[in-house]
């Protein structure tokens, strides 16, 4: 027995013994959904937001959830280890069709395969990154398993040094390769509202809801790329990186090129949001 343990279509096995066909359409096609959960004090974070997301991804490409919210839970559950930080990975793909053919198979057993991770902490001096023109599908509220043009845009932004590469669509910012973005513009909290340009993500949702409840200004609305670039502050945020300041865009830096006084105000919230889930005061 080697790895940890992981689940794969009803079982728990050890990471080295979970076998998937060939044939499995999420690796002919990349035909599936994921999600990425994290977890603080062996406490998922907005778990419910999370498998909502999952069931509207689903449906997004003509799946219905091959479990219960009840069975997901006690997966996650069985698979979380200890009061770590981790992040659970989920993936549902539409299973082994009988040959290779692009047509949709009928009466085929999706594939359901979870994980546990551990969450690496997230560099509090900031991180750089670039932009880029967001070469990727319409449709990027569903969170498909297909991420080839998130990959290769992704490590455009590693070769020059950067942690996260932010896209540009006909002039407007989107979302990173695999974050949300947000700006302070002229003293307001703005991020690009949800639609099918970008991944309604969890964080970002939670985010708003923080800023909001403290009375700091907050707008969902498109942000150009002017505008994004002479911005006083930027973040990303995402499950795994939380709020993650970014102090250089493109070569130059944002704001004074470290993280700004309303990131400090907003992660702080967000450290004690994470806090207080780990009590148990919270979801
Ligand atoms: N990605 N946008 C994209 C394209 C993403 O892939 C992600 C997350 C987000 C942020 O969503 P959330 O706050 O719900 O994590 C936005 C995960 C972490 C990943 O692919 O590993």
């Amino acid at each position: 027995m080697n790895g940890p343990v992981v689940y794969l279509n009803g079982e728990f096995l050890p990471l080295d013994q979970a076998r998937v066909s060939v044939l499995d359409r999420g690796f002919l096609f990349g035909d599936g959904v994921y999600e990425v959960i994290p977890v603080y004090g062996g406490r998922p974070l907005r778990l419910e937001e999370h498998l909502r997301r999952l069931d509207d991804s689903l449906r997004g490409i003509r799946m219905t959830s091959p479990l219960m919210r009840s069975e997901w839970s006690e997966i996650i559950g069985r698979l979380i280890d200890g009061v770590d930080d981790q992040s659970v990975y989920v993936q549902v793909t539409r299973g082994v069709g009988p040959a290779r053919d692009h047509s949709i198979p009928v009466g085929v057993r999706p594939t359901v395969f979870a994980m546990a991770s551990p969450i690496t902490p997230v560099p509090v001096t900031g991180v750089r990154a670039i932009t880029l023109e967001d070469i990727r599908w319409r449709w990027c509220n569903i969170k498909a398993i297909t991420l080839l043009p998130n990959v290769l845009l992704r490590q455009q932004a590693v070769d020059r040094g950067c942690a996260e590469a932010v896209l540009v669509r006909e002039g407007h910012v989107t979302e990173g390769t695999a974050s949300n973005v947000f700006a302070v513009v002229g003293g307001t909290i703005v991020t690009p509202p949800k639609g099918p340009e970008l991944l309604p993500g969890i964080t970002r949702d939670l985010v708003l809801e923080l800023v909001r409840a403290e009375g700091l200004p907050a707008r969902e609305r498109a942000i150009s790329l002017e505008e994004f670039s002479g911005a006083e502050e930027i973040w990303i945020t995402s499950s795994t990186r939380e709020v993650l300041p970014v102090v250089e865009l493109d070569g130059r830096p944002v704001g004074r090129g470290s993280p700004g006084p309303v990131w400090e105000r907003v992660s702080a919230l967000y450290q004690d949001f994470k806090r207080r889930l780990k009590r148990g005061i919270t979801a």
